[in-house]
């Protein structure tokens, strides 16, 4: 039987308008089964919720959701907010390509609160509605969409098809910034299988050599040094050289096969080769598939710092085969827990519960983890992609941890060991006792340093002051309030700041 594509998402998500605009994009017939219902009933849902209450409207509504998912012509599938209560119903959307459109509780109750809709009329119910149905769609989807965003389902509609086609499994989060928008997809095993889909069937492939030994089909492309020490303009150079002796022409895809350091250097010389070239991330330390891959920043090193030569390329879209994480080195592992734990403070709620209620750090990362990493990361760059504002707050930990990186040398210190280091020192000058405690004890457990023993605080403070989002005389440091609840742009007195980092340094 081929798959139904089922649009899921809470009230004022636009299910049915984005249902009849994709059935006709696709070629298939939409069933909304809202609409359905209230043919069959013969009465609008709010009077049938009326006079028969809502157990026996989700009694009916069941019925009819399991058996148009059962039909064998594929449709586009429209399910009201509560068709997900119902086991039977999440157990038949297995089957099929489940699309959650996301829409915040904000936008939501603007939409619907003068509606007919029975559950939009108090404003407290609804909000505790949307707290206790969000997971429950979270958990059913394949697909991730930011909701009723016309331009944002006509974008995606390419991707739904190819995903529609091929064997379920993949999961996508969909991001959607001004002006760009595209997928990232997870599927464990393609790397292994040599297929980057995603890719243009010519993309040329850049990986380092430690990545070229484990797939070696990746020797066909570009092959550079592993490490940090390839983040440089001279490397930059020699790529682009070789991309210019195979006469790559612009408007090529590159394809980034590789951890962060391969993911910022490619980026960069798509961003420049030839005055920009597309490129797609294909991330394979934890570090690249959890923060790196995503958001669009490339650039390589200088010697007076990290990251300072660099620009915003935004890839065509990232393949992450979760997979590939099972040959990375222990060392690689473990500094990428730290872009973890610095995410999941970011996104609070259940990534931020999963990870403090502990995580056995021996056992490979479970996928879900990366997914919700990478969901948290593209949500803020698709709301400030230049790092004006709200996407400062994933330096969370990056002011201390870079001047740290900086001052023992890059290659010297891993890039997620001086960030867990950082992130102590940026929940200390939070100021919560407790959260500081548990957040040393997290990177502890996975093995993270979380003091740089040794340098000279006179450097640190040095380089951080030389930071580049500098403004003034101030460096803005991102703080922690509460789990979830992250900001930038704190002014943190020098002295205070010289006694956090000398705690971090003895
Ligand atoms: N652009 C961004 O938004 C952003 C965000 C965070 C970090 N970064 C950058 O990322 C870099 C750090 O990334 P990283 O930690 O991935 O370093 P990395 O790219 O050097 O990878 C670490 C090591 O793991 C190896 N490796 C990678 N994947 C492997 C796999 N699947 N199997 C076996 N070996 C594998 C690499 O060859 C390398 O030796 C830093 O330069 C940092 O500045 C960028």
């Amino acid at each position: 039987m081929s798959r139904h594509l089922v649009l899921t998402g809470f009230m004022g998500a636009g299910k049915s308008s984005s249902a009849s605009r994709l059935a006709k994009a696709l070629g298939r017939a939409c069933l909304d089964a809202d609409a359905e219902l209230e043919a069959r009933l013969r009465m609008p849902v709010a009077k049938f919720f009326a006079q028969h209450g809502e157990a026996e409207f989700r009694e009916r509504e069941e019925a009819l959701v399991l058996e148009l998912l059962a039909r064998e012509q594929p449709a586009v599938i429209a399910l009201g907010g509560g068709a997900l209560g119902s086991k039977k119903v999440r157990r038949a959307l297995k089957k099929h390509l489940v699309a959650l459109l996301e829409v915040s509780a904000d936008n939501a109750w603007a939409r619907v609160r003068k509606s007919d809709r029975p559950l939009a009329r108090d404003e407290s119910a609804f909000r505790a509605l949307y707290a206790e149905r969000a997971p429950v769609y979270e958990d059913a989807a394949d697909v991730l969409i930011p909701g009723s965003g016309t331009a944002t389902v006509r974008d995606a509609t390419p991707l739904l098809r190819e995903l529609l086609g091929r064997a379920p499994g993949p999961r996508m989060i969909w991001a959607s910034g001004k002006p760009w928008s595209y997928p990232s997809i997870f599927e464990p095993g393609l790397l292994e299988r040599g297929d980057l889909w995603l890719a243009r069937r010519d993309a040329v492939t850049v990986a380092d050599e430690n990545l070229a030994a484990i797939y070696p089909w990746l020797d066909e492309g570009i092959v550079v040094p592993p490490g940090e020490s390839s983040k440089t303009l001279a490397e930059v150079e020699k790529i682009c050289s070789a991309m210019a002796e195979m006469r790559f022409e612009r408007g090529r895809q590159l394809a980034a096969v590789g951890g962060g350091v391969v993911g910022d250097l490619v980026g960069f010389c798509a961003a420049v080769y030839q005055r920009g070239t597309p490129f797609v991330q294909v991330p394979t330390s934890l570090v690249a598939q959890v923060d790196s891959a995503y958001g669009g920043k490339t650039g390589v090193d200088l010697p007076a710092a990290k990251n300072y030569a660099g620009a915003f390329h935004q890839p065509d879209g990232v393949l992450v085969d979760t997979d590939a994480l099972a040959g990375l080195p222990k060392g690689e592992l473990v500094a990428g827990w730290a872009e973890v734990i610095k995410t999941a403070l970011i996104a609070g709620g259940r990534l931020w519960e999963r990870i403090a209620k502990g995580v056995d750090f021996k056992q490979p990362i479970d996928p879900w983890i990366v997914f919700e990493c990478a969901r948290t990361k593209l949500a803020v760059v698709s709301a400030d992609e230049r790092d004006n504002d709200v996407r400062q707050i994933l330096n969370l930990g990056h002011t201390i941890g870079h001047a740290i990186e900086t001052t023992v040398g890059y290659g010297n210190m891993r890039h997620g060991e001086a960030v867990s280091v950082g992130l102590a020192g940026a929940l200390r000058l939070s100021g919560d006792g407790e959260l500081h405690k548990q957040v040393v004890a997290l990177c502890r457990q996975a093995g993270l340093p979380v003091r740089a023993r040794g340098l000279s605080a006179d450097t640190v403070m040095d380089v951080i002051a030389l930071d580049k989002k500098r403004s003034g005389s101030t460096v803005p440091f991102v703080l922690v309030g509460a789990p979830g609840d992250v900001t930038q742009g704190h002014t943190v007195d020098d002295k205070e700041l010289r006694k956090v980092v000398e705690e971090l340094l003895r």
